[in-house]
């Protein structure tokens, strides 16, 4: 028996609904059409098995090893989380909404369960990473003060000085002034600082809790009242989520604007780019002014929804990125209430195992409690040693390891951040202790053999300005 009134069958049998793609009038023109077949190579199966697979162990991933790549890390990637996106992968954004009721219904539920995990009242799926949520967020903010009429006196955006880069990036892409205030000497918001800016000129403050050097804001609750009594919008970049999940929600501390990186926090790979997700959260207040379409329930089931006539519009094509909402779906799902909190609890635990460790040899910026990641501040090592983090970093990669960012965050000198996650075992924290300890000795007693490493891996140091600013794709032969 067929389903559809015209299908195919895939490779395990299973009928998929054929669908015939409307004529769009598209023709390319004469002149840009192909004359003669592409110089591609020809090469058997196994010769191409045998390329990727080579690349592949050239590279370095988190199935290989430990991965402390504080503020963008690998986080816990369940290979059964690809399967379940897999399940997806047929659908088309084109296909009849009829047709796709499992896919809406699933985005609608996760976006119940980020609201709840964020305490927010709405949100959006569509932003593709954690920066294009920080935009959205803030033309939402802007739609807002727009609406009220408040838009032409609020020009200011409050970034702290250990903020993301994309944070004051997106403010200024959002039409925004941006007002950077200087972190107090516990590396928190200055809270005289703060409200030296604070005045009915300011739009949105953005911040970061735990910041960007591990540590929770312990006067959040403070801050927040202080920004909506000068009537300002209060924005939580959630890139830090896995650190309080489970324990704390944004929207109990006071944020009106909440983003997520659900390809940090909900298990999508991250580091080195996409693909991503990040869904921004709202208070009821601002829901009016979300990108369309929005995600509408009624009669226990989900639709999508265009009609919000203040809505900024849509900031990306279809839904979204299905495939990493799908990751996370599954990734909550099984983890459930009791295992998301665990999460963040072990996230915490490795990560002050090892800033503990680490402290007898290497100083730590604001060096107390930390949350999920935590700060190596290398300025007196490199005095003594003429070692930079930089060569510690890539000295880690002859021990088989994967260097933490370096360099970031920008108000702590020779900074190393290093963010172990929650799925670490004692054994893998333990060698990275180990081969941090020896690089400090080698630093002292043979500093040049740090200075010009790595020594073991395929390329050694690589131009990397050359390589992000001229990349050649081109194939060669
Ligand atoms: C604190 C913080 N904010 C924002 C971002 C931007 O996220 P994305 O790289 O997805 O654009 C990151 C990146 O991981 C981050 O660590």
């Amino acid at each position: 028996m067929t389903i559809f009134e015209k299908s195919v069958k895939n490779r395990k049998g299973y009928e998929l609904p054929l669908y015939e793609l409307p004529d769009t009038g598209c023709n390319l023109p004469e002149h840009l059409m192909r004359k003669e077949a592409p110089a591609l190579p020809e090469v058997s199966e196994v010769d191409v098995v045998r390329h990727y697979t080579e690349l592949a162990h050239k590279n370095y991933s988190v199935d290989r090893g430990f991965y402390p790549l504080g503020s963008c890390t690998m986080k816990y990637n369940p290979k059964v989380n690809e399967d379940m996106a897999a399940l997806f992968s047929n659908l088309h954004p084109f296909q009849p909404r009829e047709t796709i009721q499992g896919a809406i219904d699933l985005m609608g539920h996760l976006k119940e369960l980020l609201c709840e995990i964020t305490g927010t009242d709405d949100m959006t799926l569509q932003p593709a990473a954690g920066a294009h949520g920080e935009l959205t967020g803030l033309l939402i903010a802007r739609a807002y003060f727009e609406d009220k009429g408040e838009l032409d006196k609020r020009r200011k955006v409050i970034v702290p000085d250990s903020a993301h880069g994309t944070n004051p990036a997106s403010a200024s892409m959002a039409g925004f002034d941006v007002v950077e205030i200087k972190s107090g000497s516990d590396g928190c918001v200055n809270l005289e600082e703060l409200k030296a800016h604070l005045d009915d000129t300011v739009a949105v403050i953005m911040l970061t809790n735990p910041n960007t050097l591990g540590l929770f804001e312990k006067d959040i609750l403070k801050i927040s009242q202080m920004a909506h009594e000068v009537g300002a919008v209060l924005y939580y970049d959630g890139a830090n989520l896995n650190a309080i999940m489970g324990r704390t929600r944004p929207g109990d501390m006071g944020f009106d604007i909440v983003h997520l990186n659900l390809h940090k926090t909900f298990s999508t790979p991250h580091g080195m780019g996409g693909p991503g997700s990040g869904p921004i959260g709202v208070k009821a207040h601002l829901a009016q002014f979300l990108p369309t379409p929005v995600l509408r329930k009624s009669d226990d089931k989900y639709d999508i929804d265009y009609n919000l006539p203040k809505s900024i519009g849509m900031v990306r094509s279809f839904y979204g990125n299905f495939g990493v909402m799908v990751k996370a779906y599954t990734y909550i799902l099984t983890m459930g209430n009791s295992g998301l909190k665990h999460v963040s609890e072990m996230a915490v635990l490795n990560a002050n195992y090892l800033r503990k460790k680490l402290s007898s040899k290497y100083k730590i910026a604001y060096d107390r409690i930390c949350m999920h990641e935590f700060v190596v501040d290398n300025e007196e090592f490199v005095k003594k040693t003429q070692v930079k983090s930089l060569d510690v970093a890539k000295r880690l990669l002859d021990y088989g390891l994967h260097a933490p960012t370096v360099y970031f965050p920008l108000i702590v000198h020779e900074a190393m951040m290093i963010e172990p996650t929650e799925t670490e075992s004692k054994q893998s924290l333990d060698t990275f202790i180990d081969a941090m300890e020896r690089i400090y000795n080698e630093a002292i007693e043979n500093p040049e053999i740090v200075k010009s490493a790595p020594h073991v891996t395929p390329v050694r140091r690589l131009d990397d300005i050359t390589a992000t600013k001229s990349p050649i794709f081109r194939f060669k032969k």
